[in-house]
């Protein structure tokens, strides 16, 4: 068995430092078609039949690709960089794909807005408390296109803040008066920034990087495949952060 790191020095310390990294050609492409007909056959429609598309569903709860196909998760390089950046203290790995739906005539702008997920609305990670997500388009996603928008280097800012705040890890900031996640994401080192891709290119994000959605105005729908994971130990190592933001990690 090749126990060889799938991540170089170079792409870990990347990640420790802007919070996400980015894995071109990460999902083989003939599993990236197995998925695309599993996907487009469970929502009864056809990726080239816009007519088809069932425009009002925008996410699907209880996803799992069936068997032999992996999920996000069980794909090998997304699961050997997750294993090499966790050293096997995280779980998780499943989600639901989201949606945005083409909508040409509609305005784009950048989302003014953001927020960090495991905290909030029940959609999002019952247990709270996410530390990794990954994210592959199925299809190709080009500017405006519904992308993922992330905050580059907003995962220490949002760490500084819970050192100042260590109570309030349990998601009771969202409950401060005039709460504002710009709290978190002010401390940004390049402002809010589109994650577009080829499909079968993968994010990784730190738990505390702050992200949100973005309209679509091209003329393909964005389906985006998510991974979540979460400490093995929740209660335990969520509040354990405080002097070193890593260590529950193996980097
Ligand atoms: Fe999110």
């Amino acid at each position: 068995m090749d126990n060889s790191p799938v991540l170089s020095a170079g792409q870990v310390s990347f990640f420790k430092e802007n919070g996400y990294l980015i894995l071109e050609n990460c999902i083989e492409p003939d599993l990236l078609a197995a998925w695309q007909e599993q996907f487009w056959w469970c929502l009864s429609a056809k990726f080239d039949d816009p007519d088809s598309w069932p425009t009002d569903q925008t996410f699907i709860g209880r996803w799992r690709f069936t068997p032999p196909c992996p999920n996000i998760g069980a794909v090998p390089m997304v699961q050997a960089a997750v294993d090499q950046l966790s050293g096997g203290n995280f779980i998780g790995g499943g989600g639901a794909p989201i949606i945005k739906w083409p909508n040409s005539s509609g305005q784009w702008s950048l989302p003014r807005s953001s927020h960090i997920d495991g905290y909030g609305p029940p959609s999002q990670h019952p247990e709270g408390g996410l530390v990794l997500g990954a994210l592959a388009n199925l299809h190709d996603v080009e500017s405006k296109g519904g992308c993922f928008i992330y905050w580059p280097g907003s995962h220490l800012s949002t760490h500084d803040y819970f050192v100042r705040h260590p109570e309030q890890i349990n998601g009771s900031f969202l409950d401060n008066e005039g709460w504002n996640y710009t709290e978190f994401s002010k401390g940004s080192t390049e402002g809010p920034t589109e994650f577009y891709a080829p499909a079968g290119t993968v994010i990784l994000w730190h738990g505390f990087m702050c992200h949100n959605g973005s309209p679509n105005v091209n003329t393909t729908p964005r389906i985006g495949i998510f991974g979540r994971w979460h400490y093995k130990k929740l209660e335990e190592m969520r509040y354990d952060i405080l002097d070193d933001l890593w260590k529950h990690w193996a980097v």
